[in-house]
């Protein structure tokens, strides 16, 4: 040790031990020398498995650190106690990466996107990534100097979403300011409306809660759980800055038809002199529909079309924390939210809600698109509707003691959509079990089925809970299964067999009226059936 060093340690050594006794250092030595023995042993032979620790109970930053693999170990555990994610059919995030994918992101976490200078190589991936996705996407090229296609990665489609609207904001209120002669400060107290449908996902609400816009909802009908285009004709005004549509939404996986959208925006553009725009809100089906043969034009062939954003975590097959924005154009649009920085030792751009961000998802998306190709996304995406089909159809196929279908389809079913079924009891039957019910049975089995109401809170209301469909009460209720890229046919065999399991069970149990008793003797039943092999239990 050099002897700056000694002399830091004795200054550290004397304000650790100072005022202390004798008897005092003495034991607090012996708690050092016994830390120091645990750091060298076997994880379970330290105190440390039977003590609380930060991450497993006591909430605080030790006093002294750990080695490496004892730190590891504590976060191994709490994932241990996580819900197998593969087997979580709710979610639309990819859970599934290869080892060099992981690799590929660790090498992505020490690289900070926000600063161009320092990671030049990087900003460029990040600008060739985003060209990729804006040439998925159909866009126009970019006329400007710097070759590059408008946009940009963002931690999901959330913010993706947040960065389109405060561009069509800024977009809309020039427009608006300069139609009705009003100053900057006039035209900053007029609030915008956006149209959405009511099946919009969490983000818009952050939309509405966060940045002064009124929603302007449509109410889609359940059997077809999209926008009938019809409806944004009256709907669109002078103040309406922009036009949302889904593209798979997340209760059904249906599309809003944003070509019959598009046509209608034209027109009342024309007719009206306005210049409302469309944002497509393709938060998975931005890595499906470019794959589905047949489909309509959805994207910026379009022209009202100014802004898609995606999750590339989703069925873009990144990492969690991935989103896409791409705009149409940079001037009068995406620079609205362009900031430039010239103090990291050279002029860096960053049109995202963060400032600093890891480029884990950047990197993550960049090596997906190198190792499935075009060919194997296209696959890729045949592979999970082929699936949902299959689940789909051994769903339909369930009738009840009655004979009457036990479930009713709700998804895009045969029009093209997400790979996702989605569904729900048949209401017409008088049954004791319910959507929850079903989800809470089948999650014996480690499936994670989600049930939901369909209903929404409805800010353009003050924000009280209301049914999202015109024709059903906020009370009804629906489930899905999200086929994501690791529900293999293998896997969709065993999620059949147990809801089959559960439903022979509720059919024994038909007299019963009471859900909870079902649930119970299902239970019980299963516990008894040892002959049955479990996969999961085989794990
Ligand atoms: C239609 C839609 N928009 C936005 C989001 C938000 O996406 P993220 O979780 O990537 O922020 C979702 C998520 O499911 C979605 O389905």
């Amino acid at each position: 040790m050099t002897n700056d060093k000694v002399e830091c340690v004795n200054t550290y050594l004397d304000a650790e031990y100072a005022g202390l006794d004798d008897k005092e250092t003495i034991a607090r030595l012996k708690r050092h020398v016994l830390r120091l023995q645990d750091s060298e042993a076997h994880y379970y032979a330290t105190k440390m498995t039977s003590n609380k620790t930060c991450c497993g109970g006591h909430g605080r930053i030790p006093v002294h650190g750990i080695s490496a693999a004892q730190a590891k170990e504590q976060l191994v555990q709490i994932t241990e106690l996580d819900n197998r994610p593969r087997l979580n059919t709710s979610s639309y995030v990819n859970v599934v990466l290869e080892k060099e994918e992981k690799e590929v992101a660790v090498l992505g976490l020490a690289v900070n996107l926000a600063d161009g200078s320092v990671y030049p190589s990087s900003t460029e991936l990040s600008d060739n990534t985003i060209d990729a996705v804006a040439k998925l996407w159909n866009c126009p090229k970019p006329e400007e100097s710097t070759g590059h296609f408008a946009g940009s990665g963002t931690v999901g489609s959330t913010e993706a979403c947040l960065l389109a609207l405060l561009a069509h904001k800024k977009r809309w209120r020039l427009w608006y300011q300069e139609r009705h002669g009003l100053t900057e400060d006039q035209v900053a107290g007029v609030i915008p409306n956006l149209i959405i449908s009511t099946t919009f996902q969490a983000c818009w609400e952050k939309a509405f809660r966060y940045f002064d816009v009124k929603p302007n909802f449509v109410y889609p009908v359940l059997n077809k759980l999209a926008i009938n285009p019809e409806d944004i004709r009256d709907k669109i005004n002078d103040k309406t800055m922009m036009v949302v549509g889904i593209m798979g939404n997340h209760y059904s996986g249906t599309y809003d038809p944003v070509w019959d959208m598009d046509k209608i925006i034209l027109e009342v553009n024309e007719q009206k002199g306005f210049q409302v725009g469309l944002h497509v809100d393709a938060a998975s089906g931005g890595f499906i529909a470019p794959f589905q043969d047949g489909l309509q034009e959805w994207d910026f062939r379009l022209k009202s079309v100014l802004s898609i954003s995606a999750s590339g975590h989703k069925f873009g097959e990144s990492s969690c924390g991935t989103g896409w924005v791409i705009f149409r154009e940079r001037k009068d649009l995406s620079e609205h939210i362009e900031v430039e920085v010239t103090y990291l030792g050279g002029t860096s751009f960053s049109s995202t809600l963060n400032f600093s961000r890891p480029a884990t998802g950047l990197y993550v998306q960049a090596y997906k698109f190198l190792r499935l190709g075009m060919s194997g996304y296209k696959q890729k995406v045949a592979n999970q509707l082929h699936v949902t089909s299959v689940f789909r159809e051994s769903m339909r196929a369930y009738k009840w003691i009655n004979g009457e279908p036990l479930f009713q389809i709700l998804d895009a079913d045969k029009d093209m959509g997400l790979p996702v079924c989605s569904l729900r009891v048949n209401p017409k039957l008088d049954v004791a079990f319910t959507d929850f019910t079903i989800q809470h049975a089948v999650g014996e089995f480690h499936w994670y089925v989600g049930a939901y109401h369909l209903s929404f809170e409805d800010f353009g209301n003050g924000g009280v809970e209301s049914a999202f469909c015109s024709d059903e009460p906020k009370s009804a209720s629906m489930f899905r299964v999200v086929f994501k890229s690791n529900l293999t046919l293998a896997l969709c065999e065993d999620l059949t067999s147990r809801i089959d399991e559960v439903i022979t069970h509720f059919k024994e149990g038909a007299e019963s009226k009471k859900a909870e008793v079902i649930i119970q003797s299902f239970k019980e039943a299963k516990q008894n059936k040892a002959t049955k092999t479990n996969f999961h239990s085989a794990c």
